[in-house]
């Protein structure tokens, strides 16, 4: 891993300004060096104010949606419409207002047997990336979110790096709401060039200090480690007011 970073802003706007600059600078900085930009994004709360950010000026007419894949790093497998739907969510407030390419818009199949829809979503990621690393993708950039229980995208505790070895995407049962559910695994969000935790809220924050902490937790979120990329914690003050 190229180092940890933690980022502290002062309040939930801020916060999405912070997480929409980093997007922008990541998105163009990776269609300038190989004239594609990947990303997977997170459901939850906490990221609908920066995609309602980047829906608008200046983000909507800077970022290089023409260039740029967008990926889900989980779901729960109930239909678009459904207000749990992470992609449903994303398509309202973001995605029907930028001119990405439809065909550039990946959500995860909700439609089929969540087995089948594991594998046609490793299938729709294979069909994008001609060379693999260690046998993953490698994602430009992958936000992640934060449970009060430790958990990050759909990998709940009690999900092991060995649970999830050689998999890139795996049908998983939990969370709230409790629903059969599609996530990327440990080992595929690793390989990202840059994984970013976007956390806010006083509720994170005693479980941000005990993953920044130095005592190993063994809650999933404390198994991203990118091999290779970097790693940031974006915070806002409530989410860090228990760090020492
Ligand atoms: C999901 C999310 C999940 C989320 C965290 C934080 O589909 O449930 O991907 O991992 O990021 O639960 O959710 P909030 O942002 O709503 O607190």
């Amino acid at each position: 891993m190229s180092g940890r970073t933690v980022i502290v802003v002062d309040d939930p706007q801020q916060l999405a300004k912070h997480a929409a600059d980093l997007f922008l600078k990541e998105a163009e900085t990776s269609v300038k060096a190989g004239g594609r930009f990947v990303v997977a994004v997170s459901g939850g709360s906490t990221p609908r104010a920066m995609h309602r950010l980047l829906s608008r000026g200046p983000y909507d007419k800077t970022v290089p949606w023409e260039h740029t894949h967008l990926f889900w790093v989980d779901e729960r497998l109930v239909p678009y419409g459904d207000d749990a739907s992470n992609f449903g969510t994303a398509r309202t407030e973001w995605i029907e207002n930028i001119a990405i390419p439809k065909a550039q818009v990946h959500p995860m199949p909700v439609e089929v047997q969540p087995k089948d829809s594991a594998e046609l979503y490793h299938k729709e990621i294979e069909m994008l990336f001609q060379k693999l690393e260690n046998g993953y993708p490698v994602f430009d950039l992958i936000f992640l979110g934060i449970g009060s229980d430790g958990h990050t995208a759909s990998l709940f505790p009690g999900m092991s790096l060995e649970k999830t070895k050689g998999k890139w995407v795996l049908p998983v049962k939990g969370g709230e709401p409790h629903v059969d559910r599609l996530t990327f695994t440990f080992q595929l969000i690793n390989r990202a060039r840059h994984v970013v935790f976007l956390v806010s809220g006083a509720k994170k924050a005693g479980m941000v200090a005990k993953l920044l902490g130095r005592k190993a937790t063994k809650l999933p979120a404390e198994f991203i480690r990118p091999a290779k990329g970097k790693l940031t914690w974006l915070l806002d003050s409530d989410a860090a007011s228990q760090l020492s």
